[in-house]
C-alpha cells in the first residue's frame, strides 16, 4: 500500500484515501500483540458466535442458512444496488425536527478553555491501558497544552467529573463500547479515567477479541469493547485481521454483535469512519448463490444505520437500559480548511480553531442528516452525544506523528513527517476524556 501511495503522489485525493486506508490499516496491528495471548480462547467464543448467528434475525426465515462472514469471505459475483431496503418490524418515518423542545442549555455548542489547574483529569505514564497509538507524550510529542483544555458549554457547566459517583451508578452493571477505533479511544480514555480508584488487586481485564472487558470487583461492574466497525456483521469484524479494501456486510443482520448487547445496562455505540470510502459490498441473508450488491458508501451506511435502528426499537427497553450513539469523529487532513494558502495537515498544531462556526470537510453533512434522522426516530431510548463541533476546533489534539507506527518509515517519509500524521484518532489525554464527561452528564 505504501509503494502505491508513493507512485501517485501527484494526486492529492488519492493520496488522501491511501492515506486514510494507511492510518486505518496501522491502528489493527495495534491489538495483534494484546491478543495473541488469547488466542485459544477466542476460537473457542468464535465457535459460540458462529452458532448464533446462523439463527435467522427476525422472524421472517427462509430455508437457507446464510454464510457467516469472515476476512475470507468473497462474492462470486457483483451486481449495482438496487435500492432494496429490508423489511423490519418498525419502519422509521421521517423526523419532523420542528415539533423538538429546545433544550434550556445545549452542552455541545460552546468553546474551550485553557484550564492547566484541573486538566489533565489523569496522567498519560500513569494509567496502565494506555495504547501506544495514543500515548502522545511518551512518543516524543514535545508540547503538552493538548492536555489542557476543558470544554465550556455557553450558559451552562458540565457536571463536575468523579469517578467514584460515576462507579456507584456502575454497580451491578455492564457498560458497552460498540465501534470502529475511535470508540475505542474512547473506552481506553475511559478505563484510564476510571481505573485509579480501583486498588490494583481488584481490577483486570480480558483481552479477548472481539470483546474486551475491564472488571472493577468491589462495584460488580464492567467496562467494555466490542469491535464492530460497520455495526452490522460484515468481513471486517476481526479486530485484528480484517479487510478495508473489500467491505462485505450484511445489511439485515446486527445479530453477531447483538447478542452480547442484550445483557449490557450502558451500549455506546459509533460508527463513521469505516463508510467514508465506498463502495461497500451487500450480502443480503437471503441471497443463496453469493452475489453481492455495491451500494454507495453512504447508502450502505444508512443500511447499517436501520438494521441497529430496528433492534434498539424490538429489543431495548428504555427503563433498563440506556443507549448512547456517539456522532462523528472529525478529521485533520487539510490546514487550508483553517488557515487559506498551507498545505500541511494537523502535524504541528498546537492551538484549538477559535472560529465558532468552522467545520471541516471530514465531517460529512449528508451523513449527518441521515444519523439526525435515525436517532431522532429513536428517542428517548437513545441519547445522542454530538461530539463532532467541539472535537471540529481541536486541530491540535491529534497524535500526528507522535505514536507508534506498525510500519517502518522510508526516509522520504521522516523527511516530511506530515506524510505520516494520524489526524484521524486524538491523544490521550484529550478530546475524548471530554467526550467521557459529556456521557458522564446524561448518565
Ligand atoms: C499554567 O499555565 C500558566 C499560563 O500559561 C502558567 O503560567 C502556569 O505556570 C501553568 N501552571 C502549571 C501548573 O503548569
Ligand atoms: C500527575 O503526576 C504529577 C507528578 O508526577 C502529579 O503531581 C499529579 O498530581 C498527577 N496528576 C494526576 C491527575 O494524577
Ligand atoms: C465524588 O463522589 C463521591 C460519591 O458520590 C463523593 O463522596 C465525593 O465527595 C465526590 N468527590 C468530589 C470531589 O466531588
Ligand atoms: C454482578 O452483576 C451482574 C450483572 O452484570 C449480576 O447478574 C450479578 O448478579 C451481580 N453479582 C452480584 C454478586 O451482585
Ligand atoms: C459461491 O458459489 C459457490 C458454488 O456455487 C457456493 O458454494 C458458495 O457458497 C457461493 N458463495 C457464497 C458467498 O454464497
Ligand atoms: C450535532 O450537532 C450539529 C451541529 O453542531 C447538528 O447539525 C447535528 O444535527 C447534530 N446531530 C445530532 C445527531 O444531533
Amino acid at each position: 500500500m505504501i509503494q502505491r501511495w508513493h507512485k501517485k503522489k501527484t494526486q492529492l485525493p488519492f493520496i488522501a484515501i491511501i492515506f486514510f486506508f494507511f492510518i486505518l490499516c496501522t491502528i489493527f496491528f495495534n491489538e495483534r500483540r494484546f491478543q495473541q495471548i488469547h488466542r485459544k480462547h477466542n476460537d473457542v467464543i468464535g465457535v459460540g458466535v458462529h452458532n448464533d448467528a446462523k439463527k435467522p434475525f427476525s422472524s421472517r426465515s427462509t430455508h437457507f442458512t446464510p454464510v457467516v462472514l469472515d476476512r475470507f469471505s468473497t462474492c462470486n459475483s457483483t451486481v449495482k444496488y438496487n435500492g432494496r431496503k429490508a423489511e423490519w418490524d418498525v419502519p422509521l418515518r421521517q423526523y419532523n425536527k420542528q415539533r423538538e423542545k429546545k433544550d434550556s442549555c445545549d452542552v455541545f455548542s460552546g468553546r474551550w478553555v485553557f484550564d492547566n489547574t484541573s486538566y489533565p483529569l489523569y496522567n498519560e505514564s500513569d494509567c496502565p491501558y494506555m495504547s501506544d497509538q495514543l500515548a502522545c507524550h511518551k512518543h516524543g510529542r514535545p508540547d503538552l497544552d493538548y492536555q489542557f483544555w476543558r470544554w465550556q458549554p455557553h450558559g451552562c457547566n458540565l457536571k463536575r467529573w468523579n469517578a467514584t459517583e460515576l462507579w456507584d451508578k456502575l454497580r451491578g452493571k455492564r457498560l458497552m463500547f460498540v465501534g470502529d477505533s475511535l470508540n475505542r479511544g474512547q473506552w481506553i480514555s475511559m478505563l484510564c479515567l476510571m481505573e485509579s480508584v480501583i486498588p490494583a488487586d481488584k481490577k483486570s481485564i480480558t483481552p479477548n477479541a472481539p470483546l474486551t472487558i475491564f472488571r472493577a470487583e468491589e462495584y460488580n461492574a464492567t467496562i467494555e469493547f466490542q469491535w464492530a466497525p460497520l455495526l452490522v456483521e460484515s468481513n471486517s469484524d476481526d479486530p485484528v485481521n480484517h479487510r478495508l479494501d473489500e467491505r462485505i456486510m450484511r445489511p439485515d443482520s446486527v445479530l453477531r454483535h447483538a447478542s452480547e448487547w442484550e445483557h449490557v445496562d450502558i451500549l455506546i455505540f459509533n460508527s463513521y469512519l469505516w463508510w467514508r470510502q465506498g463502495p461497500v459490498k451487500l450480502l443480503w441473508g437471503n441471497e443463496e448463490n453469493g452475489v453481492c450488491e455495491e451500494a454507495d458508501s453512504l447508502e450502505a451506511m444508512e443500511l447499517a444505520m436501520h438494521a441497529w435502528a430496528n433492534w434498539i426499537k424490538t429489543k431495548v427497553d428504555q427503563l433498563k437500559k440506556k443507549v448512547f450513539f456517539v456522532t462523528m469523529s472529525p478529521t485533520h487532513l487539510w490546514s487550508r480548511e483553517w488557515e487559506a494558502g498551507t498545505e500541511g495537515n494537523c502535524y504541528n498544531e498546537k492551538m484549538p480553531i477559535e472560529d465558532e462556526r468552522y467545520w471541516g470537510s471530514g465531517s460529512d453533512l449528508d451523513t449527518m442528516r441521515m444519523v439526525d434522522n435515525v436517532v431522532n426516530n429513536l428517542k428517548p431510548r437513545v441519547s445522542v452525544i454530538n461530539i463532532t463541533q467541539l472535537s471540529e476546533y481541536r486541530k491540535d489534539g491529534h497524535p500526528s506523528i507522535y505514536r507508534k507506527f506498525w510500519e517502518s518509515r522510508t526516509a522520504e517519509q521522516m523527511a516530511n513527517p506530515s506524510s505520516y500524521s494520524d489526524c484521524i484518532h486524538w491523544c490521550l489525554p484529550g478530546v475524548p476524556d471530554v467526550w467521557n464527561e459529556l456521557l458522564f452528564h446524561f448518565l
